[in-house]
């Protein structure tokens, strides 16, 4: 097994777990440690928010023993607001403190933070460097292939986040202007990963154990990191844990992607804040996920949508099962 070194902060050189703002809360971060993500990162937390307490800063600062190695990750534009943002993170004892610097929402880059940043390298780098300066962990930045395709400015940007003194970057190979749509360009990251010394974290389109190795193979890339596919999906870090452990992998039976599931609805309302009603909600969108590319998910689907209950989850779960086997 491979480890990479980001600052002091040791990481086993297999996959890690993308930051996903309303979807990789504690819960799923849970479960993705526990199948074998090698590091986690928090949903994004705005600085200017922290700066102001806003309610939501425990839950999504509080980092568990069982989720590390994590990063918190924060977004602004305004090294004074980063420099005390830093403070207040450090009081959760983070191993890492992520700058998000490739956000592409509009209610994000409209105020001048997340991929805006990639328009003005200069503001990123007092950005970043104040932000390094206020930590005492190491800081990463999160970016994109840049704002469009006439904007592609990544490798210029990788730079100029090295000589800030960040510890590592992660690229996303898409632009602001493709948001999720289109591919992942990898060999913007390649050209990345050939332009710095730090470690770089590779991200887009990363779905399995071939196109994961495919991402190590073809960017040279120093950990590969996996959003969207791992929904409904937590197996996609044990695939790739086991082959870099060289131990052998089986895919779960439908009992266990089942088990699976609930197990983590299970965790969405122990770990939440919200009351159990309100919990339960955000736990339609993964149910629904477990089952996506199976005979019948998209009945299931919108049942999954209507979940009120734990119960309920675990009657549609027990269907689920049968309608396979008896398919
Ligand atoms: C629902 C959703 C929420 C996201 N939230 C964040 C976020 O809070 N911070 C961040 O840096 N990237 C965020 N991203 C981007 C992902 O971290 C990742 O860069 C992107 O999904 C591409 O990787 P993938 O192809 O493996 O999904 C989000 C993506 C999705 C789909």
């Amino acid at each position: 097994m491979e480890y990479i070194n980001i600052g002091n902060v040791k990481i086993e050189k297999t996959a890690a777990l993308a930051p996903m703002a309303s979807v990789a809360d504690r819960a799923y971060r849970l479960m993705c440690r526990e199948y074998g993500a090698a590091y986690v990162v928090s949903e994004m937390v705005s600085a200017k928010g922290l700066c102001y307490s806003d309610r939501k800063t425990n839950e999504l600062c509080t980092v568990t023993e069982a989720e590390r190695p994590m990063a918190v990750q924060i977004f602004g534009s305004e090294p004074e607001f980063m420099k005390r943002a830093v403070e207040i993170v450090s009081g959760y004892n983070p191993d890492i403190i992520d700058i998000n610097m490739g956000c592409p929402v509009p209610k994000v880059v409209g105020i001048g933070c997340g991929c805006s940043l990639m328009k003005d390298v200069k503001l990123a780098q007092e950005v970043a460097s104040a932000t390094v300066k206020a930590s005492s962990v190491p800081v990463t930045v999160k970016f994109r292939k840049g704002w469009d395709d006439d904007n592609v400015n990544a490798v210029e940007f990788a730079k100029a986040m090295e000589a800030s003194g960040v510890a590592a970057i992660a690229v996303h190979g898409r632009t602001r202007e493709q948001f999720y749509t289109g591919k992942a360009d990898w060999d913007i990251i390649s050209e990345v990963k050939k332009s710095v010394s730090i470690p770089v974290i590779a991200n887009g389109d990363v779905t399995d154990l071939q196109s994961c190795l495919e991402m190590y193979r073809q960017t040279g890339c120093d950990l590969v990191m996996i959003g969207r596919g791992s929904y409904g999906n937590p197996f996609v870090f044990k695939e790739i844990s086991s082959y870099f452990k060289g131990e052998s992998y089986i895919p779960p039976t439908v009992e266990q992607r089942m088990e699976t599931m609930l197990r983590h609805i299970r965790l969405i309302l122990e770990t939440s804040e919200k009351a159990a009603e309100l919990a339960i909600k955000e736990a339609r969108k993964h149910a629904a996920w477990y089952m996506n590319g199976f005979y019948g998910s998209a009945k299931f689907r919108a049942r999954c949508y209507n979940l009120s209950s734990y119960s309920e989850a675990e009657g549609l779960a027990e269907e689920f099962i049968t309608l396979q086997k008896n398919r």
